[in-house]
């Protein structure tokens, strides 16, 4: 591959995968298309901003005209679209942005790609990146595979549930060279403060209430951020065109048991008395249609291209923990302004 085209690349998860593949393929050439809205930030990328393999292009996949336009300016190989409204609070809120940007944003990248490579598909890639959000909320038992009915219950999953869909239909109908991946709750380094695990580190720090949705029991998987781009880096390699792969971290946690763990590393890490910070602890009104569990079965990715997790959750919150807290005025800079004006509104204080 010659040069590949990373969405969404100045957000949490982009960041990361852009760090690793500007890094580790230098000659690869490497585009970075981002709207820059709220939750893309460029302050994510100075440590690779100046190498030679790497460009920025601000841009709006929304944008059918601008989309068409950069796909025949450049002869892009491989695409990797990360480009989302993420975050299921807004998607409450707010559902036509979610719909415009991960539906009509993905099918205008589909349509740019397929016209660029015409019949010259062999050796392209097209991968889109997903959510296990998907599966839609399971009970105490059981994981999603692969091959786990879609039930998509919330505005942001079911817009990220039709973007698959239309993914796998380029495949089925076009013969385009696809590639799905469905991941579980990422944590670590440069995620937006709307996210549980960022709020909380922001919050405890500032003495602030930690608003814990409904009792606190809901599950969520989590994975190291770094994990979830090495897996996208041997998916994008050497995964199967057409498949899926699930990436979890085998890591369930309750809500409130999580937000524990982490006041009682920050009660070790800001030399606070034991207890100190889960204090703060403060039940709010649970979220509209809240997914009770979400759980992966990690089994295929590990078999097939050999990717595991590759640290402890333990290690990888203190590594969080310890970013967070050296780099202050990253979280202060995107927690001014309009971060406050969210804040209130979802919060109601
Ligand atoms: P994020 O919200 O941190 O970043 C999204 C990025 O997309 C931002 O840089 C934003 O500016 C950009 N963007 C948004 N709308 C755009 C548009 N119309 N045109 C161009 N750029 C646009 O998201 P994230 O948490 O890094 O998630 C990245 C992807 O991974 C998403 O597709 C998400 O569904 C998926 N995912 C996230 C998680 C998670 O735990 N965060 C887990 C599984 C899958
Ligand atoms: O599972 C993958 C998904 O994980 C991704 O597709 C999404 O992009 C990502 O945002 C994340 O979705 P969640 O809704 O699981 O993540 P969030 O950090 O918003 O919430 C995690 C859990 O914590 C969830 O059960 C809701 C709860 N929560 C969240 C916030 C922000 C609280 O109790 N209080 C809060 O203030």
């Amino acid at each position: 591959m010659k040069k590949i085209l990373i969405t969404g690349g100045a957000g949490f998860i982009g960041s990361h995968v852009l760090r690793l593949f500007v890094n580790k393929y230098p000659y690869v050439e490497i585009v970075n298309l981002d709207k820059l809205t709220y939750a893309g930030n460029l302050e994510n990328l100075t440590d690779i901003e100046d190498k030679e393999n790497y460009s920025f292009v601000k841009g709006d996949i929304v944008d059918e005209e601008f989309v068409n336009d950069l796909f025949s300016k450049n002869k892009f190989d491989g695409v990797i679209h990360l480009a989302a409204e993420s975050h299921v609070d807004r998607s409450i809120a707010n559902p036509t942005e979610f719909i415009k940007t991960n539906i009509i944003g993905t099918i205008n990248l589909l349509n740019a790609a397929r016209a660029s490579w015409g019949d010259n598909m062999e050796d392209k890639i097209f991968y889109h990146i997903s959510t296990d959000e998907v599966y839609g909320s399971l009970g105490k038992e059981g994981f999603f595979v692969e091959e786990t009915p879609y039930d998509p219950r919330s505005p942001y999953s079911s817009s990220k549930a039709s973007s698959d869909h239309l993914v796998r239909a380029y495949f089925h109908t076009y013969g385009m060279p696809v590639k799905i991946s469905n991941c579980s709750n990422n944590y670590g380094a440069n995620q937006f403060p709307e996210k549980l695990l960022p709020l909380m580190i922001n919050n405890i720090t500032q003495n602030k209430p930690l608003p814990v949705y409904g009792e606190g029991l809901n599950i969520r998987d989590w994975l190291w951020v770094e994990d979830h781009a090495r897996a996208i880096d041997v998916i994008f390699h050497n995964g199967v065109l057409g498949e899926t792969y699930n990436i979890g971290g085998n890591n369930e946690w309750t809500n409130i048991d999580l937000v524990k763990l982490l006041c009682a590393t920050m009660d070790k890490k800001l030399n606070r008395t034991e207890g100190e910070s889960e204090k703060l602890i403060t039940y709010v009104t649970d979220r509209a249609g809240h997914d009770m569990r979400y759980a992966i079965d990690a089994t295929k990715i590990k078999r097939k291209l050999g990717w595991e997790p590759s640290i402890t959750f333990e290690k990888g919150l203190e590594l969080t923990v310890e970013w967070y807290l050296t780099n202050s005025d990253w979280l202060n800079n995107i927690t001014s302004g309009d971060y406050q004006n969210y804040y209130k509104q979802q919060y109601k204080n």
